[in-house]
């Protein structure tokens, strides 16, 4: 098969194949091998002219620093931002407007972290430019992952088939859990062990996800029985940034017996792991761990630098950059989250249900008391439409009425958060024309519920599976009043797979 990632966004680690996998591993064994033989500066002028932008929304070392490392390695150049103070995201910038101010500045590529899901596709499907993921809130960390398996590759003699590796530590609100899982299980004979308490377990929709791509994952009742029947163990930090509710006490009295001291380890053959960084209070890795020979997160650190190098010279060399228009895609325009609902063609009962509006629109299935709420957040009152808000008591039934016509995005989101799968009727001419659910990740931390993008979310169809396909997580219809029939013809709609929308020339 042809190997090309020219141009190529790197958003999940779920657009590589087997072959794209292993082919990176070889081309950054030849980074290794080049800086183990000091033979780095023969690359040294492969990426001149070539800029990279970095955007760190969240905090990092490794991966700005070796992003930047690489860049620097290879002839190239940098520029951008670690944290957003300083930066027009103060005065409330959005996504979209920064990645194209990154476009407009020359840059040929873009690195961004963000902690919101999704937020990496939002950028790759709005950039004329590649973009790499650096971490998308609790979603992936493809490159993390790659670096991973290359560590792997390197202490498994370059053979990936047949490993057994255990995950301890936080395995719930991570992202590089998620990420190293997908990937492995491009590989044959792969078991996972692992041992946690439930709140920081392996989520169950990864553990399914891992079963169907013929993944072994054995929940082990402690550390010791994990370590003592796998060659690799890799470690996580818990991820308090991402917990809510609970103290770092609380998170440090869960993880007190799966921490890793020498006792742990020093009866195995076991090779340790770790993303890095280790929280040196809650010290998930003793510090004499770090002086005993199972101890590979440092060599998996600079194993990154070699699988970025080997990346952005496949991305970069030999791509003219592409001209910056300004314009959106406007296929970007509309999502496919609409559930088309079926319109009745019973006349009478539409003209009760339509009462007084000719034109306009009729907001149905509403939780009770969110209507006046939906009212005051789309200032029905103050903008000059009228305004119907309703509760019919014997029934239950709560909707809203007014003159207003065919809502925007943020309205129709805004609608959304507040009363989750509410029915939108637009009426004309007295008709129901059209008449649909609005559907919106149910992920809090999905970049398609912040209202201010703009992002029109969008579902795909995963064999059989809605997902959304920026932050990737599973979505089920739960609305009563949508029939099976219509569940399914929505099913039948989506796209398969992710269909990345390119504008590269
Ligand atoms: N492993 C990793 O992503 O580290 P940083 O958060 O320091 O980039």
């Amino acid at each position: 098969m042809e190997i090309n990632f020219k141009n190529r966004d790197i958003i999940s680690i779920t657009d590589f194949c087997k072959e794209e996998i292993l082919y990176l591993c070889k081309q950054a064994k030849e980074m290794h091998d080049l800086e183990k033989n000091n033979e780095r500066d023969g690359l040294s002028n492969e990426l001149k002219n070539k800029a990279l932008a970095y955007m760190f929304y969240e905090p990092s070392t490794r991966t700005k620093t070796s992003f930047i490392t690489a860049m620097r390695q290879l002839g190239g150049s940098w520029d951008g931002f670690s944290g957003i103070e300083g930066t027009s995201v103060m005065k409330k910038e959005t996504i979209r407007d920064t990645v194209m101010m990154m476009e407009a500045n020359h840059f040929d590529v873009i690195v961004m972290r963000h902690p919101l899901g999704g937020s990496l596709q939002w950028a790759a499907d709005v950039a004329l430019i590649p973009v790499i993921n650096g971490g998308d809130g609790e979603n992936e960390h493809p490159t993390q992952s790659l670096l991973d398996i290359f560590t792997l590759y390197l202490l498994s003699d370059e053979n990936l088939d047949g490993i057994s590796i255990g995950f301890g530590g936080d395995l719930s609100h991570g992202r590089t859990i998620r990420s190293l899982s997908l990937a492995l299980s491009c590989f044959k004979d792969i078991t996972i062990r692992w041992a946690a308490e439930d709140f920081l377990g392996m989520p169950e929709d990864l553990v399914e996800l891992m079963k169907s791509r013929e993944v072994g994952v054995i929940r082990e009742k402690s550390v010791e029985d994990v370590i003592s029947n796998v060659q690799f163990y890799y470690m996580t930090r818990p991820q308090l940034e991402r917990m809510e509710g609970i103290t770092q006490k609380d998170v440090m009295e869960m993880m007190k017996k799966y921490r890793i001291d020498l006792n742990k380890v020093k009866e195995s053959n076991v090779k340790l792991m770790h993303p890095l960084p280790v929280n040196s209070e809650i010290a998930e890795i003793d510090y004499e761990v770090y002086f005993d020979g199972s101890q590979a997160f440092f060599q998996q650190a600079e194993n990154g630098i070699f699988l970025r190098k080997a990346l952005l010279h496949e991305m970069l060399k030999g791509v003219e950059s592409v001209q910056f228009s300004g314009k959106l895609n406007h296929l970007l325009e509309y999502g496919n989250n609409r559930l088309k609902r079926i319109i009745k063609e019973n006349v009478k009962e539409k003209r009760r249900f339509i009462d007084n509006i000719t034109n306009g629109t009729v907001v149905d299935h509403l939780l009770p008391g969110t209507e006046q709420e939906i009212v005051a957040e789309l200032d029905l009152m103050d903008r000059g439409s009228s305004a119907i808000p309703a509760h019919l008591p014997k029934s239950g039934k709560s909707f809203l009425k007014t003159d207003l016509r065919e809502l925007n995005e943020r309205e129709l989101k805004k609608i959304t958060l507040i009363s989750p799968e509410a029915t939108i009727n637009y009426i004309k001419d007295g008709k129901v024309a059209d008449k649909f659910v609005y559907l919106l990740c149910k992920n809090i931390n999905c970049v398609t519920r912040v209202v201010n993008e703009d992002i029109p979310p969008k579902f795909y169809d995963d064999t059989g599976t809605i997902r959304c396909r920026y932050c990737r997580k599973s979505y089920s219809i739960t609305s009563e009043k949508v029939s099976q029939k219509e569940k399914e013809e929505f099913i039948n709609l989506l796209p398969e797979g992710i269909e990345q929308i390119k504008f590269h020339a």
